[in-house]
């Protein structure tokens, strides 16, 4: 018999900015206990503030490129929470040059690929490995990865340790969603378009132009838009949906 709503605990990562603070902010709504995970200490007051509306929400500090640290993480939040019924893995970055550029192939360094793998590949494992035990035990559970448009077609703003880390992301959805299935867990994965947060630059005119001239809905998208689509894939209503993408994109591909 599953947990009723309010008994279940969400993990969020990258949760002080963006995307993963509107999905926190959205699962807390919800009436998920909510564990707002981020290596920007930031995110101790994005939980308080959700604590102050009387939610419960609480952070954890943690380096998610750090194995070590991701499995003492999930070990922690196992000890006090006792459970981890939804895992967003959300937390993640696209290095630019230093002139804020995308790295052509050629420039491409192995330390961006590493981390860009550890961010968005090998921590969702780990912490799968870590929360989805205990999910098969209670029969539910629910994992939704937040890729990008980059792992569904190709973009040229991508640089290739980003459009190959988060294509990743969408195979080892399907990997969990396959294994999962018979257990009541569902993986699924959300691919956001241009979606107005600090790790979009606005200012550019390359975004400008895109989101205007070439996106069907004219605008980027809000955080907020992503955090409902994940908010549905977390409820009980989705049971039926797994190893599914998610395109949250303005009707990009049919712009392309
Ligand atoms: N904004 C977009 O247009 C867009 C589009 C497609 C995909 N995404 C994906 O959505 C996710 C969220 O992006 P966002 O736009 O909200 O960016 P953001 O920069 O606003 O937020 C990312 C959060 O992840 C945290 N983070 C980064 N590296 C970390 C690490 N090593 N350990 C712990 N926390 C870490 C940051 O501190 C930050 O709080 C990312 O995975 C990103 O790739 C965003």
């Amino acid at each position: 018999m599953a947990a009723s709503q309010s008994s279940r605990v969400a993990v969020v990562t990258g949760a002080a900015s963006g995307l993963g603070w509107s999905i926190a902010r959205r699962l807390a709504g919800d009436g998920f206990a909510v564990v707002l995970v981020d290596r920007n200490p930031a995110v101790q007051d994005k939980a308080a503030e959700l604590a102050q509306g009387g939610a419960a929400a609480s952070p954890v500090v943690a380096d998610l490129a750090d194995r070590e640290s991701v499995s003492s993480l999930a070990a922690g939040i196992l000890r006090t929470h006792g459970r981890c019924d939804v895992l967003v893995n959300n937390a993640g970055t696209h290095f630019k040059t230093p002139e804020g550029q995308r790295f052509r192939f050629d420039q491409v360094g192995l330390r961006e690929w590493d981390l860009s793998i550890a961010l968005h590949m090998t921590a969702p494992m780990l912490l799968c490995q870590a929360f989805l035990p205990g999910m098969k035990e209670r029969g539910w559970g629910r994992v939704v990865n937040i890729a990008s448009r980059a792992a569904r077609t190709y973009i040229q703003q991508s640089s290739a340790f980003y459009t190959a880390s988060k294509s990743g992301m969408v195979g080892l959805t399907r990997a969990i969603a396959g294994e999962f299935a018979p257990f009541g867990i569902t993986c699924n994965s959300v691919a956001p378009g241009r979606i107005r947060t600090p790790l979009t630059d606005i200012s550019s005119e390359d975004v400008k132009r895109f989101s205007l001239n070439e996106l069907p809905v004219g605008r980027l998208g809000e955080p907020d838009e992503v955090a409902a689509a994940v908010s549905f894939l977390a409820g009980d209503q989705a049971g039926f949906i797994t190893g599914a993408v998610i395109d949250v994109n303005g009707g990009g591909f049919m712009a392309s």
